[in-house]
């Protein structure tokens, strides 16, 4: 309980009390961001220390451990002009981050070591074999998921591998034999009285309403800014869907105090009341994203988006996006990306569900800039057909293609499901000539799924297939990864067929201005 002798600061540390997935108390020691007076009482905004912000909530003061209060340290509090302390003992991203290494380091655990192959029904064995005589240890290969630094565009970390020339030998042999080839089988008047005047979402060129132009738009320091570290819209209404923000997004500030904001579901844009919003639906005529449809097989569609030709919809679509993107920098320069937004549609139209964006041209093979299913459809398959989807497109480009770093907490484990999935189907596909052992090699994997090399490496250490047997890389399928795989993918029923896509690559290079 707080002790309302001792006066809480931003920067305090004490447990604090909150349910946890089973719906069970549990006291995880948290950091105070922010306080505000309510009638009556006091509000502490708080950041759960090993948890995502996207936990970060206002708590009441019976919520508080005071018996275990630890204050901050005096170097911490830089002030900042808004009066506010600037820097602090610790970051929320940084504990981010933290986590995100350990992860890391379990999926680049070094194999089981020198096991031999064990075929068994379906099992197959892969090594990565160094066609030399030398016999190294299994490299420790770089996951794409570890570069360090956050940032849409432009994004800065290669990863490189440690020892390239091995690597142009290395093939993965599944059981005894032969090299085998294998063939890839998003205007009007102002109207002062909804505040949110369409002008203002069709230009922001300073305009009093337009979103603000600072915090998490400009600057990746921006997390070090205590307003754009909280969560500032309560909801939102989309369609039929009520949802609630995670993190903070740069919405025009007089719509951050509003119980609900309101978003036409097929523009996007956002307006301050129900009766606005009405007012905006009698004279929107969108019944689905702007752009070309590219895709469409049963109910789900992708609309392709030219963050030029369509700014204002790729604006407000980045504005939404942000709600449920924390370690993103949000740009408003939208002209050099394309939105890929996919849609299931019924009688009233086309609901957006998910979308990704992708730069037009990528120096570092990014096929994804930013990925996000909303909420209410999450965790029912929609990710991984958004995933699948980015690397449909790289097929059609003929090139290898990765996610842009770093990856979320919730976009690592999709990916990583992606990856293990596509891959494990390939090396279960592989047919033996002569009985003899299948051979598959990295460059192999890549060019049939189109994903970056790194990542079918890191994917293969995560699964732990890859041993090293008589100066050969085998990669053994255990019966539970057989096993395991089969399971997952009965329960895949979301999934592209190429054969709907109807998608021309252009050469952005050769347009000179996007
Ligand atoms: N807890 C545990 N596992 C989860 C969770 C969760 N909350 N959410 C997804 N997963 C797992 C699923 O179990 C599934 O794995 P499985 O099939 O092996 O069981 C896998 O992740 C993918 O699940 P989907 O249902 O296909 O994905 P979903 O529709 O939930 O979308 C996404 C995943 C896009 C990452 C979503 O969580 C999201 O939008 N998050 C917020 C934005 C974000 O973090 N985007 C990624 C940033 S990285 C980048 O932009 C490049
Ligand atoms: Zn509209």
């Amino acid at each position: 309980m707080a002790d309302t002798l001792v006066e809480l600061v931003e920067g305090c540390r004490l447990p604090v009390l909150r349910k946890n997935q089973e719906n069970e108390d549990e006291w995880p020691l948290a950091e105070i961001l922010s306080v505000k007076e309510v009638p009556g009482k006091k509000l502490y905004y708080v950041h759960y220390i090993d948890f995502n912000k996207r936990l970060d909530e206002w708590v009441t003061p019976d919520r508080l451990d005071m018996k275990k209060l630890q204050f901050p340290k005096k170097e911490a509090k830089t002030p900042t002009k808004n009066g506010l302390p600037g820097s602090r003992p610790s970051s929320p991203d940084r504990d981010v981050r933290k986590s995100l290494d350990l992860n890391l380091q379990s999926a680049s655990a070094p194999s089981r070591g020198k096991t031999l192959p064990t075929p068994k029904r379906k099992a197959e064995s892969v090594s990565l074999t160094s066609q030399g005589s030398a016999a190294p240890s299994v490299p420790s290969l770089p996951s794409s998921a570890e570069a360090p630094q956050a940032s849409v565009f432009p994004a800065v970390v290669r990863e490189s591998f440690s020892n390239k020339s091995r690597e142009e030998h290395e093939q993965l042999t599944v059981a005894n034999g032969t090299t085998r080839r294998l063939v890839p089988s998003q205007p009007g008047r102002k109207r002062k009285n909804c505040g949110t005047d369409e002008d203002s979402q069709d230009s922001l060129d300073g305009i009093p309403s337009a979103p603000r132009m600072t915090g998490s738009l400009v600057s990746d320091r921006s997390h070090d800014d205590i307003v754009t570290r909280m969560k500032n819209i309560d909801c939102i209404e989309l369609g039929r869907h009520r949802l609630k923000p995670w993190y903070f997004s740069p919405y025009p500030q007089e719509l951050t105090t509003l119980p609900i904001l309101y978003l036409c579901e097929f523009c996007l844009k956002y307006l301050k009341s129900l009766k606005c919003l009405q007012r905006h639906l009698t004279k929107c005529n969108l019944r689905h994203p702007p752009g070309n449809e590219i895709y469409r097989k049963g109910t789900i569609s992708f609309f392709e988006i030219d963050g030029r030709k369509n700014k204002t919809y790729s604006q407000n679509l980045c504005l939404l996006a942000k709600c449920f993107l924390d370690h993103k920098t949000l740009y408003y320069d939208t002209d050099p990306f394309l939105f890929y937004v996919m849609t299931e549609y019924d009688s009233k139209g086309f609901h957006i569900v998910g979308y990704f964006s992708k730069e037009k041209e990528s120096t570092e093979d990014y096929n994804v800039a930013c990925i996000l299913t909303l909420p209410p459809y999450q965790r029912r398959g929609y990710g991984k057909l958004l995933i699948e989807f980015s690397y449909e497109l790289s097929k059609v480009e003929g090139k290898t293609g990765t996610p842009e770093k770093p990856l979320s907490d919730l976009g690592l484990l999709s990916y990583r499901s992606y990856w293990s999935q596509t891959i494990l189907e390939i090396l279960m596909d592989l047919k033996s000539d002569n009985g003899e052992r299948p051979q598959i090699t990295i460059n192999e994997i890549s060019e049939i799924t189109s994903v970056k090399k790194e990542d079918v490496i890191s994917t293969l250490q995560y699964l732990n297939l890859i041993n090293y047997y008589k100066g050969q890389y085998i990669l053994t399928l255990s019966e539970d990864i057989v096993d395991g795989h089969e399971r997952a993918m009965q329960k895949r029923h979301l999934r592209i067929d190429p054969k709907c896509l109807h998608f021309t690559p252009k050469d952005w290079s050769k347009r000179g201005k996007w």
